[in-house]
């Protein structure tokens, strides 16, 4: 069966710009791919190439694996699973290490700009980063990796490591294809509307987590930045504001521009705000129930094991066959 393959780093909550942008489509590949195996995990290893609190790393892998299936990942169709638990990961990581050059690792834009902000020192995990991801990939043989722009380049070079062991060795591996969204909408922030929703922005009023109450999600929407036209209309370029609000209210409602122009015609800006809190609030509420129901329960805990013990047979099959191909241990029939 072929198979899609991404993982997600447990480094902060989720907001509505990745849900809108990211977790949807997800959600939607599921059932136009019926005939994909997908594999879909928390990247808590990579997590720790910058020292993370042990609480907070725990909590935010939890939250973020029951936040997944109360979006709507469904079980049944996706091996969801934790990087860690998984120790081919980190195996066949050391053994695409030496298949790497630490020319081509420093060239990566992510390390550059990550190594220049850290003030304690930078880790040699966050230079091997990009191998370690390869890993988490090729051990699956996956034909595609749906990934966000910014790691179109580490998706490369899994494909010069893939290639370059598959001549070496005898073509061991899938070389991957990326997969990048074309439709997600981008979702701005609500103070600053020229820039990206982000969740390491410090200011909290930017953003709404899909996990905030409905007096925040109400509170965020009212205080959002707009302009002083005071009339609905879509102009992305002129009037960032108002265009990204109605953004939101498109993709959750599925309206287009122009309905949404027609409906709030002579309206103003406190109304279709009001309206705009509660459409954001009820399609995250449904969301927040059924988190609320898994965090803690028995049937999270079930799901992710069915997902390691999915991964587990196929990553370590993966692993002890590229073994045998570069001659480490004993050979296994
Ligand atoms: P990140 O959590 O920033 O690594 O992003 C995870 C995924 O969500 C990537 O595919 C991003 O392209 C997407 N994403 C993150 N923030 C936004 C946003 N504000 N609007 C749309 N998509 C986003
Ligand atoms: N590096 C990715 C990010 O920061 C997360 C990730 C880790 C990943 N391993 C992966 C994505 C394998 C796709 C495939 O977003």
């Amino acid at each position: 069966m072929k198979r899609i393959l991404s993982g997600i780093q447990p480094t902060g909550s989720l907001n509505i710009g990745t849900y809108l942008g990211s977790v949807k489509n997800f959600v939607k590949l599921q059932d136009e791919l019926p005939d994909y195996e997908f594999f879909i995990f928390i990247a808590d290893l990579h997590a720790i190439t910058v020292y993370k609190d042990k609480q907070e790393l725990r909590q935010l892998t939890k939250e973020l694996a029951a936040l997944y299936i109360a979006c709507g990942l469904k079980p049944e169709r996706v091996n969801l699973f934790i990087q860690s638990e998984v120790p081919a990961h980190s195996q066949m990581a050391y053994l695409l290490q030496c298949n790497s050059y630490i020319g081509e690792l420093e060239r990566m834009t992510q390390y550059k700009e990550k190594s220049r902000k850290q003030e304690t020192g930078v880790t040699v995990g966050l230079f091997t980063y990009p191998t370690l991801m390869a890993a988490d990939i090729l051990l699956y043989d996956p034909e595609y990796v749906p990934v966000g722009n910014d790691q179109k380049q580490h998706l490369e070079l899994t494909r010069d490591i893939a290639q370059r062991m598959n001549n070496k060795y005898n073509n061991i591996f899938t070389v991957p294809k990326p997969l990048i969204a074309e439709i997600g909408a981008k979702i701005n922030s609500l103070s600053d509307p020229t820039s990206k929703m982000s969740k390491s922005d410090n200011n909290l009023k930017a953003r709404i987590n899909l996990l905030d109450p409905e007096n925040i999600i109400k509170k965020r929407i009212r205080s959002a930045v707009t302009d002083s036209l005071g009339t609905i209309k879509y102009d992305l370029e002129n009037r960032p504001g108002i265009s990204n609000l109605m953004t939101i209210y498109s993709v959750i409602s599925n309206n287009s521009f122009e309905e949404i122009e027609e409906k709030y015609r002579g309206i103003g800006y406190k109304e279709f705000k009001e309206d705009l809190g509660e459409i954001v609030f009820q399609e995250l509420k449904p969301i927040q129930d059924r988190y609320n129901e898994l965090l803690n329960s028995k049937e999270l805990d079930s799901i992710l094991d069915k997902g390691r013990d999915r991964a587990f047979q196929v990553s370590q099959n993966k692993l002890f066959k590229t073994m045998d191909r570069i001659g480490l241990g004993r050979k296994r029939k």
